[in-house]
């Protein structure tokens, strides 16, 4: 550095310390934000050659080529200026009756477009929670919904699920217990990432009114409502087949799962009419839109992508089926069948630490698993596999792991 630049960079941290003393750190908020610990594992990977990596929640097939060919006309054709806030008439017109088939009638008018699922999650925390409000979740659950209201300031109380022979279920009465007058929203995601829980018809009817009398927020997180294969049905029960359109209910989607369009960043809500120009401008600060070739495409994936959808959903079915039984030829891991998503959250030996033994596993076996610590605290003692992709590759997984298992065993 030369004497005139070091000049300029002391005069430059005398400004900064005038007008605000000690280091240049985020708010506290942010701070204490939990890293991901998924992330962590990976990068305990990194330089490991021949990595299987189970770990993220995607497929390991790309988008299909009519939705990208949908993408490439739109862009072909210009679409590439700023959109509606709240997303372009088709695609909130092709939603609604997507939404309308499977839930009941849903009118444009109720629909916001959104960048994809995470970005809804945030807009809707940041509709209806504030600083010191208190927020309820249930876990384990994807890390994003717990961090998302502390970044506004709010505080969140978590209400685990139990595990036990019929693999995780809720304890009702416990989360009515949490849900106290003074509770602004609970946030709930089913079915669940990452245990595959999947809350029923009844359990939904009972919180529905319990957060009706008490004026309690629900945001429910439906983005893997598609992954589901109880009782041969198309779509998860979900809040929107019980409430009303019109009452305090955001369902948050995405085109991520259903249409294996993770890196298009494009989602949705279905939300009272009431906030719709609120949400607008929430929209306009964080966003401004979604991108407008990709909404396009959206219009495709939703008009003309159920066959698709379905016959994922059926190749989830048998991945997650042939996942289970294999597993359970390995000895001492304890491997239930969820009823949704696309992940077997199951314990095993080592996982007492599960961000210690998937590190492990990752730079002695090549094998990529999520820790269930990454999920809150009680997803301690449990992994995390996502399966889908191609059954070959869970069978090479399943073999890395015995082989793991075996070899520690023998230590
Ligand atoms: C429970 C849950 N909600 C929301 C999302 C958001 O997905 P996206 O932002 O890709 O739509 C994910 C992604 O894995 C998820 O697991």
């Amino acid at each position: 550095m030369s004497e005139s630049e070091g000049a300029v960079v002391s005069e430059l941290s005398r400004l900064a310390g005038a007008h605000e003393p000690g280091a240049p750190n985020a708010r506290d908020a942010v701070r204490a934000l939990r890293p991901s610990q998924i992330r962590e594992v990976a990068n305990a990977g990194f330089g490991v050659a021949d990595v299987l990596p189970f770990w993220f929640g995607e497929s390991d097939r790309v988008t299909p080529q009519f939705i990208r060919d949908a993408a490439s006309r739109a862009l072909a054709d210009g679409a590439t200026f700023y959109t509606h806030n709240l997303g372009i008439a088709p695609l909130r017109e092709s939603l609604s009756r997507y939404v309308s088939a499977l839930h009941g009638a849903t009118t444009p008018a109720h629909i916001a477009v959104t960048s994809a699922g995470v970005n809804a999650l945030m807009l809707a925390a940041q509709l209806v929670v504030g600083a010191g409000d208190r927020v309820v979740a249930v876990t384990p659950l994807w890390p994003n919904l717990v961090e998302i209201p502390k970044i506004l300031g709010a505080s969140v109380e978590t209400v685990s699920l139990t595990y036990g022979p019929r693999g995780w279920t809720l304890d009702l009465d416990r989360l009515l217990a949490a849900l106290t007058p003074d509770t602004r929203m609970l946030m709930i995601n089913s079915p669940n990432n990452p245990t595959g829980w999947t809350m029923t018809r009844d359990q939904q009817r009972t919180v529905l009114a319990h957060c009706r009398r008490r004026g309690i927020w629900i945001v429910a997180d439906e983005v893997y409502e598609r992954l589901y294969y109880g009782d041969d049905a198309r779509v998860a029960p979900s809040f929107l087949d019980l409430a009303a359109r019109d009452e305090r209910v955001i369902a948050v989607n995405s085109f991520s799962k259903a249409w294996l369009m993770t890196g298009w960043r494009l989602g949705w809500l279905v939300a009272p009419t009431q906030l719709m120009d609120d949400l607008g401008k929430l929209v306009e600060y964080n966003t401004s839109c979604a991108p407008s070739f990709v909404q396009e495409a959206g219009v495709v994936a939703v008009e003309e992508g159920e066959r698709f959808a379905q016959s994922l959903v059926a190749d989830l079915h048998a991945s997650r089926d042939h996942l289970v039984r294999a597993l359970q030829t390995i000895e001492g891991v304890d491997v239930r069948t969820p009823d949704g998503a696309m992940y077997l959250f199951f314990s095993l030996p080592g996982a007492q630490s599960s961000l210690e033994l998937c590190k492990s596993l990752v730079r002695e076996a090549g094998l990529g698993l999520a820790p269930g610590s990454a999920f809150g605290a009680e997803g301690e003692g449990f992994v995390r596999w996502c399966y889908a992709c191609d059954p070959a590759r869970l069978d090479a997984g399943v073999d890395r792991l015995r082989r793991f298992l075996t070899a520690r065993a023998v230590v």
